[in-house]
């Protein structure tokens, strides 16, 4: 992608207050790397090794990943995943799937061995105690995979006990209101990657057209070359909050912060660079 398309790189910084936060947790710093689209046409290099240093520059005490590391061919999270082995973080990296990733058959199965062959903790329907046991660490399965089951995970957890969920997908958090949410982490929306000035993103007031241009091309022309498609995925809206394209959103009790990705999808960015995540937790 152009890079003139993308934009800088930036570093958002974010305090987020959860109540009832282990003293010894105060001022824990948890860096959010998000959609790479790691394909050859949506992230270069030159991005993703910045991103990877202003990670590690912030001196995490967790890293979180919240999906789409691939866009189609699962084959690409080999590159990948050699080059996120030099993210540094105190207490680990937690990881979570986007839609992308389990698009293309066997693709969850190889983006999750890859991640996890390289240290990466990758939570579907899972919990994790990189922080101890009074901040478990929740991973859902995508919000769009028949697998979505947040009351697998949640269920297990005392409702006293604050604890924080990764979903790639922000509209997930419209279902998660039986359970206590402190903080859910989501990419996805790419935040809204062409954003009008006063009117928000573009995709919010235009159909939903699949922003995914290229694959969709491809796979028109490999079925008139009379090459056997495999079955399409079903089509769903990309995001019924564009309201939590981006940022951070106070949604009932919980916090939301959506990261705006790293990866660019046809026809760029306006108005919505890249993004690194930089939160900080305090006691409310
Ligand atoms: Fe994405």
């Amino acid at each position: 992608m152009n890079p003139l398309r993308v934009g800088r790189l930036t570093v958002e910084r974010v305090t987020v207050s959860i109540s009832g936060l282990d003293p010894a947790l105060q001022q824990t710093r948890i860096v959010q790397l998000s959609d790479f689209h790691y394909d050859g046409y949506r992230l270069s290099s030159s991005l993703l090794e910045e991103a990877i240093a202003q990670a590690n520059a912030a001196q995490p005490d967790l890293l979180v990943l919240t999906g789409d590391f691939i866009t189609s061919e699962p084959y690409p999270i080999l590159t990948l995943a050699q080059k996120l082995t030099t993210l540094q973080s105190r207490r680990g990296i937690c990881a979570v799937l986007g839609n992308h990733d389990h698009r293309y058959p066997k693709a969850r199965k190889q983006v999750t061995h890859a991640l996890e062959e390289i240290g990466i903790q990758v939570l579907w329907n899972q919990q994790a105690e990189p922080l101890g046991p009074n901040l478990p660490i929740v991973g859902l399965a995508d919000f769009w995979s028949k697998q979505f089951d947040p009351a697998s995970v949640l269920d297990q957890i005392d409702p006293q006990t604050p604890r924080i969920v990764l979903s790639h997908n922000p509209d997930s958090l419209t279902v998660l209101k039986p359970w206590r949410v402190d903080l859910q982490l989501s990419g996805h929306t790419h935040g809204g990657q062409v954003v009008l000035p006063g009117l928000g993103p573009a995709q919010r007031w235009l159909p939903d057209i699949d922003w995914c241009f290229p694959d969709t091309i491809r796979e028109f022309l490999s079925s008139k070359k009379g090459k056997k498609t495999k079955k399409k995925p079903k089509r769903h809206p990309t995001l019924k909050h564009w309201d939590w394209s981006q940022g951070l959103h106070r949604v009932d009790d919980s916090w939301l912060y959506v990261n705006r990705g790293l990866g660019t999808y046809w026809p760029g960015r306006l108005f919505c660079p890249p993004e690194v995540t930089v939160i900080e937790l305090v006691g409310a």
